[in-house]
């Protein structure tokens, strides 16, 4: 009997001659024709890292075999921690090691970790190759694959070194999604959450009800999650792919989440899970300054401890914490002259960017962090 699939999905990211599609299905990693009318070039060369690679690789790889003559791999180290110079720089060895040339496509297999430095690696490589990402994590499959923002990190800050550069197609296979660890869906379940209250409350209701069969990975649940995630990121970023205003609302909770993730060191606490607690001190923000209801904080803060995330910041510094957590945030890339903006909700389903006062930011922190 033929097993029963969700039909495959397009998303489209409508940017002139930047454009392209997110691919949204079962079983897509490993065919064939879900890389038809790519670049042409001889050689592919798939980056990936050393957890990825075993699971999914051979698929891949089989899948591009009636494109490319050469195909290639690099295998970086796994993990947040690793999302630097170091590790970028084994791309282009690999890459110049084997003399590939201008037009060789990389294919970006994994998380947002191997997701953003690929594409930062394809923007800077020969001044800018080809790429296409197959996210393989939930959060990759709904955030950071789509848009283009790629980056690596300094220990000064998040995503400091990085450029705009769009892929030529998004590859959503609901299938790996299977053999992810539990902690990671909930990381991925943030970044899915945080539409809801800054631009979509049917679909924030939508989650709420249907939580646990996208906990359970339940494709049909899923399929309509990742979409409809893309949907919304795709509209903001066709809007505003660089940032200039909107596009900045969808950093809703990484202000406190960034500084959660700098103030541990990175890989202490996974990103999804810094920007699903930090979402909570955001939306405390918004209505401490009188932006949304007290109930709607309740409600998002239980969704996401129901998500299996943290809802309380860790303490970064015993004497001064807020003062620690201020710091790092000043490093934001949203802060302007010296003032630190946050993404703010201004009533349900809609958000703003603005500055706020310091002694509310720090009643936040004392109130949200344990
Ligand atoms: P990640 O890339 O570290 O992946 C999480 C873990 O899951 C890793 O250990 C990875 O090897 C493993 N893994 C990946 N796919 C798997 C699978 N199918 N089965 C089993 N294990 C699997 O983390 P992430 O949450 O995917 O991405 C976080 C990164 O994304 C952060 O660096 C963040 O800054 C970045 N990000 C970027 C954007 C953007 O717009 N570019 C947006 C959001 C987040
Ligand atoms: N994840 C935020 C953005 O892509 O803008």
């Amino acid at each position: 009997m033929t097993a029963l699939h969700t039909p495959t999905e397009t998303v489209r990211i409508d940017l002139a001659d930047r454009s392209y599609d997110i691919l949204i299905g079962e079983s897509l990693l490993g065919q064939a024709s879900t890389y038809s009318q790519l670049p042409k070039a001889a050689a592919a060369m798939i980056v990936t890292n050393t957890t990825v690679s075993p699971l999914y690789e051979a698929a891949l790889r089989q899948a591009l075999s009636g494109y490319y003559k050469l195909i290639h791999t690099v295998q970086l180290p796994d993990g947040e921690a690793h999302k630097d110079w170091v590790t970028l720089n084994l791309i282009f060895d690999k890459l110049l090691g084997l003399a590939c040339d201008r037009k060789t496509v990389l294919f970006a297999l994994g998380g947002g970790v191997v997701g953003d430095m690929t594409g930062f690696a394809a923007a800077s490589f020969m001044r800018g190759v080809p790429f296409v990402q197959v996210p393989t994590t939930l959060l990759a499959q709904v955030d950071s694959s789509v848009g283009g923002k790629t980056a690596i990190n300094h220990p000064m800050g998040k995503n400091m070194i990085g450029a705009f550069y769009q892929p030529q197609r998004v590859v959503c296979d609901l299938g790996v999604l299977k053999t992810l660890p539990t902690r990671e869906l909930s990381a991925g379940l943030a970044e899915i959450i945080k539409y809801g209250p800054i631009a979509d409350m049917a679909f924030f209701d939508w989650i709420d009800v249907n939580l646990a069969a996208l906990k359970a990975c339940e494709t049909r649940a899923m399929a309509h999650a990742v979409k409809r995630s893309c949907e919304i990121k795709a509209f903001v970023v066709g809007q505003d792919e660089r940032e200039s205003g909107l596009r900045a609302i969808l950093n809703f909770g990484h202000t406190f989440g960034h500084a959660i993730e700098a103030g541990l060191g990175f890989g202490e606490w996974l990103h999804g899970e810094a920007v699903g607690c930090g979402m909570v001190m955001a939306a405390n923000l918004s209505a401490d300054m009188g932006l949304i209801d007290a109930v709607f904080v309740k409600r998002l803060t239980d969704l996401i401890e129901r998500a299996g995330l943290p809802i309380k910041g860790p303490v970064l510094d015993v004497k001064d914490n807020a003062g620690h957590y201020l710091a790092h945030m000043l490093h934001d890339k949203k802060s302007v002259a010296g003032d630190i903006q946050f993404v703010l909700m201004d009533g349900l389903g809609k958000a703003r960017v603005s500055a706020a006062p310091e002694a509310m930011v720090r009643a936040v922190i004392d109130r949200c962090c344990a």
